[in-house]
């Protein structure tokens, strides 16, 4: 991640000012937590994929591409906040979600805040087009967020399934991230369906490797609590592969179905001593090979270097 930060630490810097000028508001507790949550930092990863797709395309005025992924980080942050008012969860960035010291209900209203805060900087790019993916896109995220809702505590679900939730709640931002970028390069649409098709993958990949790292990761790394996934009674790739896999099925279907009697340490054994994580890292890096198979249309440069690069940072964060 050095290396792709240092090729584009120029625009790095507009960004992360642009992120902080445009959340202002006279309101002081919008002010507070969004100061909070964007303080935390977060990778970022979105925006990145957003510049450096802006580049590759040979975008070269950049004040309007870096308000066009700030715009894309404000998307994110605002389902964060919202996602972890639905979660319930405790930690994100390292610190305490918002939720848990400004409470459920001020999280929810700054999310919608920084939401629709995204939509008016969004209007800047005067493109119908450009809106209308950005709609589309945020549409699908809340489509995504309530098919997973409605997936919790079910044992029965299945990959097909899985993979619907998350090109809808992850993926599909991924490419609107890809494509705004393309539009306001005014690449053509080669160029932008090769960068949406990377994107998506990237997108799929980096969910799946978060899945993983629910049960694997550790909280300081990532910042977020490992375990929240069994405790939601979420269903992700670790747990389908348990329950068509585990001579111990019945418990992981106990687990998921009983989500408060649930005990993460004896489920992340099972998949410790299961073929759990080969598998769902093998569909993660296949995910990555589709993404690094979409810039072949691209000459070598060092922005589709960082392109490649990034798709193998999202299943790096597994070894
Ligand atoms: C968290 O996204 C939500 C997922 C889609 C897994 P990130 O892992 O990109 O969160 P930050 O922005 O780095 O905190
Ligand atoms: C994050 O999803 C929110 C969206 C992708 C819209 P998760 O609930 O799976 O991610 P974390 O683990 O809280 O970051
Ligand atoms: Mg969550
Ligand atoms: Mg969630």
């Amino acid at each position: 991640m050095d290396k792709i930060q240092q090729l584009i630490q120029a625009d790095l810097t507009e960004l992360n000012q642009v992120i902080r000028q445009d959340m202002n508001s006279d309101v002081l507790l919008i002010r507070q937590i969004s100061e909070y949550i964007i303080s935390g930092g977060g990778k970022r990863i979105r925006p990145i994929l957003c510049l450096l797709c802006g580049r590759i395309a040979g975008f070269s005025d950049g004040n309007l591409l870096h308000k066009m992924a700030a715009m894309i980080e404000y998307i994110h942050t605002a389902t964060l906040l919202h996602d972890d008012v639905v979660d319930e969860s405790a930690l994100r960035r390292g610190r305490k979600t918002a939720n848990a010291v400004f409470g459920n209900a001020a999280s929810v209203l700054v999310g919608d805040f920084i939401y629709t805060r995204a939509f008016q900087m969004m209007v800047e790019a005067n493109s119908l087009r450009l809106l209308k993916i950005m709609a589309d896109s945020t549409n699908q995220i809340s489509e995504g967020e309530v098919l997973q809702l409605l997936n919790i505590g079910r044992s029965d679900l299945t990959e097909r399934e899985y993979f619907e939730v998350i090109k809808h709640k992850t993926a599909t931002l991924f490419e609107a991230s890809a494509q705004v970028a393309a539009i306001v390069a005014g690449a053509n649409p080669k160029t932008e369906a090769a960068m949406a098709n990377y994107a998506i993958n990237l997108g799929n990949a980096f969910q799946i490797a978060d899945d993983i790292l629910d049960y694997m990761g550790d909280s300081t790394v990532m910042g977020k609590n490992v375990g929240d996934d069994l405790q939601e009674g979420k269903v992700t790739l670790p747990l389908i592969y348990l329950l068509k896999h585990s001579e111990h099925a019945n418990k992981v279907k106990y687990a998921i179905e009983n989500p408060d009697l649930a005990d993460t340490d004896y489920i992340i054994n099972l998949i410790k001593n299961s073929q759990a994580l080969d598998y769902c890292s093998q569909i993660a890096k296949d995910f990555v090979v589709k993404a690094e198979n979409s810039l072949s249309i691209f000459p070598n440069s060092s922005y589709k270097a960082a392109m490649l690069n990034l798709a193998q940072i999202s299943i790096k964060r597994l070894n």
